[in-house]
């Protein structure tokens, strides 16, 4: 589904991404793990677009993508789930949902202010995509609530929801559990296996270790730009050179 050849990406002389080799088949849950500054983040960036690579090729479903933009990708079935994605105050957790979507509907920025019909019935779809997707993601009841009176978890099962409204194939995520509590991620956890059970592929950036080897199919390691492993979680939880990597870190228990 996803194949990322020779990319390359430098940041002032230093590279974030040398060379990357990476294949994703449909349906996979693959797990991406490497120490802070691996370029985890970045490679996520230049699959969905928001960054363009110096280097290489980004195909999906056959077809080059690597010079659209991100929004001609999100057409296409990719969604991220940014690091540290941030909440909109003072808004309800669907209207956090919502926004976003209007991009995807069609009627556009003039019917919207004018208020035109095209655009009430796009207000309409998309608030219904948004009830749909907090449903998915359990939080049917907290539509109404304002963003900021959640929990971290479920903030998090919010983002989650955001990136459903495009209805995804692939849908990247970067450290969703971040800063979570032990039952959060429990439940968190939970929630990417449903989505993956459903036929979604996912990437999952993760620090905890111990999560993305239960979670993941396969596992890729990054360290300083450059893949060091690849294998399914027992495989590279043996590599010498992922142990290398990670001294110091918790690596997997
Ligand atoms: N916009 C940017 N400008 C300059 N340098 C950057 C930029 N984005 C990333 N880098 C650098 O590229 C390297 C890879 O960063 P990246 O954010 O991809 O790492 P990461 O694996 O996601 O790390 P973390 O686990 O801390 O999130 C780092 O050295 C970082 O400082
Ligand atoms: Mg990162």
């Amino acid at each position: 589904m996803l194949e990322v050849s020779d990319v390359s990406r430098q940041f002032g002389g230093v590279y974030a991404l040398r060379d990357v080799n990476l294949k994703v088949a449909e349906g996979e849950l693959r797990g991406i793990i490497g120490p802070n500054g691996a370029g985890k983040s970045t490679l996520f960036n230049l699959i969905s677009g928001h960054l363009p690579a110096d280097h290489g090729t980004v195909s999906y479903n056959g077809a080059r993508i690597d010079r659209l933009a991100a929004h001609r990708r999100a057409a296409l079935g990719i969604a991220i789930v940014f690091q540290a994605a941030r909440i909109f105050r003072g808004m309800t957790v669907r209207e956090n949902v919502m926004v976003g979507s209007h991009a995807s509907t069609g009627a556009g920025f003039l019917s919207a202010v004018l208020r035109l019909p095209a655009h009430r019935r796009d207000e309409r779809l998309i608030r219904e995509r948004a009830d749909a997707a907090l449903g998915r993601v359990g939080l049917a009841d907290w539509a109404d609530r304002p963003a900021e009176t959640l929990p971290l978890g479920q903030q998090r099962s919010m983002q989650l929801a955001r990136a459903l409204c495009a209805d995804p194939k692939l849908l990247l995520l970067d450290e969703p559990a971040s800063g979570l509590r032990a039952t959060e991620r429990e439940a968190l956890s939970a929630l990417i296996t449903e989505l993956h059970e459903t036929g979604l592929t996912i990437m999952l950036v993760e620090h905890d270790v111990a999560m993305v080897t239960r979670l993941a199919d396969r596992i890729t390691v990054l360290d300083l730009g450059q893949v060091i492993a690849e294998g399914t979680p027992e495989e590279v939880r043996g590599d010498q050179r992922v142990i290398a990597a990670y001294l110091g870190e918790e690596v997997a228990t």
